[in-house]
């Protein structure tokens, strides 16, 4: 008879990854930190920014990303107490594992995929307007067949778009899985570059748009749409709802969407192999990212919803747009370029993490390890797993309308972080004395504000987003009861035992 509810022990975890299973050690915290940041920084500032200051939050938007920032400071410190513990590959899959029982481990293992596949075809949407839009500067059209998703929904319904394919998106989805398939090494070093180019960008913002600031455009309508904007299944429970686009708006929805803008510091995890010191950098990593990336926000925020009328605010590309209109039309191609690379190293690694947590779902028999945890012999990465993801990016990308996919992101990661802030309510609990090298301060106090924090900013998403979580995860559960439990390593080993 299975046990669904049986841990890894933590001893067999450590055991497992002292022993060495052929990924090469060659990060510091400098290329984790940096990992973090090229996976932060990318569509939610340069193209988010703009839907939620002008429908959702007004100059309040400055509020909203402080409240998904906390959450995701949280939740990181969570992250970051297991990563010191627990280093390993699978990130909040293989934490879930060693504290709340295999089938939640499988439970998140299979969300993740919305963290970090689907993000990716989300990424990959952001990636081809963005390199459209450049091309447009310098009139280069592409053909409007191979230019977007075949079709999109707009309130509720489905229209044709006129095109085929977003062959952009594809493209680049494709030439990233190559550089993933050749090595972590260059990956990182690719990166880094990467994150230089938009961190640049980024500075160039804040010092050009300070001197633009009217902080009457601040104090004129702080908060138009209010500081809510919190549903229940549909049902708003806090705040209203913005009368031009029937949806809730205020602080906290503004907090749900941009919360999009954060994600990514927990791919550093992901890395956890090939980090040279894992049980002191990946908490740097972690934190680190995270910290900066938000403070940086903010102040983003603050110049950009300073800088013009929050009204006049450009949806499509939002921080390009406020330096044309203040009459520095020169700077859009900066911006674009910036948003364009940063855009880049978040599809890099997301795509990375994806990988990584198949193969230790593989290794943990959950999946099938001559696929899943088969390792390149020169190159050294899981190379089919990576294909794999590959394949399904490009096609994800290039065929899926964008909406739906970056809402499937949000609540799944979410409800990621809700799981790995439980996972370490019960390992304080049940193993106290289990050696840590980074604890999150304050005693219970982060991981319980991650999950109610996490929690509220799942409520605030449409139900829309619910249903398709639950239909995302009972597929799961069917792959699991077909596959996972038969050739679940922990169970086979515990039958052995008993017989
Ligand atoms: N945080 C990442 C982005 O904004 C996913 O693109």
């Amino acid at each position: 008879m299975a046990n669904i509810f049986a841990r890894k022990p933590l001893d067999k975890v450590l055991k497992e990854m002292e022993q060495g299973q052929g990924l090469k050690r060659v990060l510091g915290p400098v290329g984790l930190t940096a990992m973090g940041i090229g996976a932060i920084i990318g569509t939610g500032i340069f193209v988010l920014i703009g839907k939620a200051a002008r429908d959702v939050a007004g100059p309040a938007l400055i509020l909203s990303f402080v409240v998904a920032g906390l959450a995701c400071i949280f939740s990181a410190l969570c992250y970051a107490e297991f990563a010191s513990m627990a280093p390993v590959a699978g990130s909040a899959y293989t934490y879930a594992y060693l504290t709340l029982g295999e089938l939640m481990a499988w439970i998140i293992g299979w969300d993740l995929v919305l963290e970090y596949a689907v993000a990716s075809c989300t990424v990959a949407h952001g990636w081809s307007k963005y390199f459209q839009d450049i091309l447009l500067q310098f009139k280069i059209g592409i053909p409007i067949e191979l230019t977007s998703a075949p079709f999109d929904i707009a309130k509720g319904q489905i229209f044709g778009t006129g095109s085929y394919i977003d062959l952009p998106a594809m493209v680049i989805s494709c030439l990233v899985t190559l550089i993933l398939v050749r090595g972590i090494r260059e990956s990182a070093v690719f990166n880094a570059v990467m994150v230089v180019v938009k961190l640049a960008v980024v500075f160039f913002v804040i010092i050009a748009g300070i001197p633009h600031i009217n902080p009457e455009n601040w104090t004129n309508n702080f908060a138009p749409f209010g500081y809510g904007g919190v549903g229940f299944f549909g049902h708003l429970v806090w705040g209203d709802k913005n009368l031009a686009t029937g949806l809730p708006a205020g602080v906290m929805a503004g907090a749900a969407l941009i919360f999009f803008a954060y994600l990514g510091f927990d791919a550093v995890s992901t890395n956890a192999e090939e980090a040279k010191n894992p049980k002191r950098d990946l908490p740097i990593g972690i934190i680190g990212s995270l910290l900066i990336c938000t403070v940086l926000y903010i102040v983003v925020a603050a110049v950009i919803t300073g800088m013009v009328p929050f009204a006049e605010i450009e949806k499509e590309a939002p921080v390009a747009g406020v330096f044309a209109k203040v009459g520095m039309p020169w700077a859009r191609l900066l911006v674009s370029v910036g948003a364009l690379t940063g855009i880049t190293s978040v599809l890099l690694v997301m795509m990375c993490g994806q990988p990584r947590i198949f193969l230790a779902m593989a290794r943990d028999g959950l999946l099938p390890a001559k696929f899943f945890a088969a390792i390149h012999p020169t190159f050294q990465t899981p190379w089919k797993a990576t294909l794999l993801t590959g394949f399904v990016v490009a096609l994800g990308g290039s065929l899926l309308p964008l909406d739906i996919l970056a809402e499937l992101t949000n609540i799944g990661t979410l409800f990621a972080f809700v799981v790995v802030c439980a996972a370490v309510l019960v390992l304080r609990v049940k193993n106290p004395d289990a050696p840590r090298s980074f604890k999150a301060p304050l005693g219970l106090f982060c991981p319980i504000g991650g999950i109610i924090l996490c929690l509220l900013l799942m409520f605030s998403l449409g139900w829309e987003n619910w249903v398709r979580l639950f239909i995302w995860l009972a597929l799961g559960l069917v792959v699991y009861f077909a596959y996972g439990i038969r050739h679940s390593r922990l169970q086979i080993q515990s039958n052995q035992t008993r017989s």
